[in-house]
């Protein structure tokens, strides 16, 4: 039987090179991935010999037929790719939009004549206004921010213009550092080393989210590929993708002091209204999760435990 076909679009980032690490451990798919700026890092080149890698430009679609030559059409697509920067989307607003919105990567999958792709897409938390708690999928859309904003207008894309679908709506993605460092910094990463400085740093308390750890993304992706694999039956799925618990960034601040054993009252809890981050910054954007507990028997762990994996496998690298 023939290897199925994965393609990471943007598999140089976060989640994506979590997710090519898990791929590219099972023997049954052929694994390709997706770059953008160059040169490819050679920690990843390293890391992953025989996956196949094209640079793609999301924003003009140049690349696409490249793939189409060498590897042909994928059985699953993942985009991962983005401008995931709140900041950047709003200082340009139309760059932003042309790369979250994948409407070269949907008109690239529509020209093949069989419908035999899954698309598993990633969306984010801040689609959701932020007024109230525990937001469900079919709680109406209301962005503060482009980001948010491009983020909706790319969900609304795929599902009217593709018909085989997954969307993922991931709250803040942490966990151990990838093969090859990605730029930004890591939410628990940088609460660690802030506190380890031994002064006192701020911290929201009245911003709530629902962090999901890195490899309960990946379960997530995975339980969704070998579904499409195994049944073949077409999904136009929304998914709230977030941990179990709605913390703030003080209570996020805590879970890390607890298990470093820092002193807590280094954590100073500040209101969000006191800093301008060049950005409107949705207040509680916390999600049910219920739809995907249930849909895929998938339980993310607990942020605590999640901590401490993330700061324990850290140790470990
Ligand atoms: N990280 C989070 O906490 C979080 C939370 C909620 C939702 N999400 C969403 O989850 C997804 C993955 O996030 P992430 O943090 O892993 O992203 P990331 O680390 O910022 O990676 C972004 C990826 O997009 C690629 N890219 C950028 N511009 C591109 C373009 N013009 N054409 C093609 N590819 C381009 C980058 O390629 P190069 O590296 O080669 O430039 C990189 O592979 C994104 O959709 C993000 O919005 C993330």
């Amino acid at each position: 039987m023939s290897k199925k076909k994965i393609l990471i679009v943007g598999g140089t980032g976060y989640l994506g090179q979590h997710l090519l690490q898990s791929y590219y451990s099972n023997q049954s798919l052929t694994v390709a991935f997706t770059y953008h700026s160059s040169p490819l890092l050679q920690p990843l080149l390293d890391a992953f010999p025989d996956s196949q890698s094209f640079q793609v430009d999301l924003k003009s679609g140049i690349g696409f037929d490249a793939i189409s030559n060498a590897f042909g059409q994928p059985d699953v697509v993942v985009n991962c790719a983005a401008i995931s920067v709140p900041r950047a989307c709003e200082n340009d607003p139309d760059t932003a939009n042309a790369i979250n919105v994948p409407s070269s990567l949907v008109k690239w999958l529509q020209s093949f004549k069989q419908n035999s792709t899954l698309l598993i897409h990633l969306s984010t938390d801040q689609v959701y206004e932020g007024e109230k708690s525990f937001y469900k999928e079919e709680d109406i859309p209301i962005p503060v921010n482009v980001y948010g904003k491009t983020k909706v207008a790319a969900e609304k894309f795929i599902s009217e213009n593709f018909p085989n679908f997954a969307i993922l709506r991931s709250s803040i993605i942490y966990g151990p550092q990838t093969v090859s460092p990605v730029p930004k910094s890591l939410p628990i990463q940088w609460i660690d080393s802030a506190l380890s400085k031994r002064e006192k740093v701020n911290f929201f308390h009245d911003e709530f989210r629902c962090p999901i750890f890195v490899k309960d993304l990946v379960t997530i992706i995975l339980a969704l590929t070998s579904q499409w694999l195994s049944e073949g039956k077409q999904m136009q799925l929304l998914l709230n993708a977030g941990g179990p618990d709605r913390v703030s960034r003080v209570e996020m601040a805590d879970a890390v002091a607890q298990f470093r054993g820092y002193d807590t009252s280094l954590i100073k809890a500040v209101s969000a209204s006191t800093v301008d981050r060049g950005v409107k910054s949705p207040a509680d954007i916390s999600m049910d999760i219920t739809r995907l507990v249930q849909t895929l028997n998938i339980n993310p762990v607990s942020f605590k435990d999640g901590v401490k994996l993330t700061l324990t496998t850290e140790a470990q690298q």
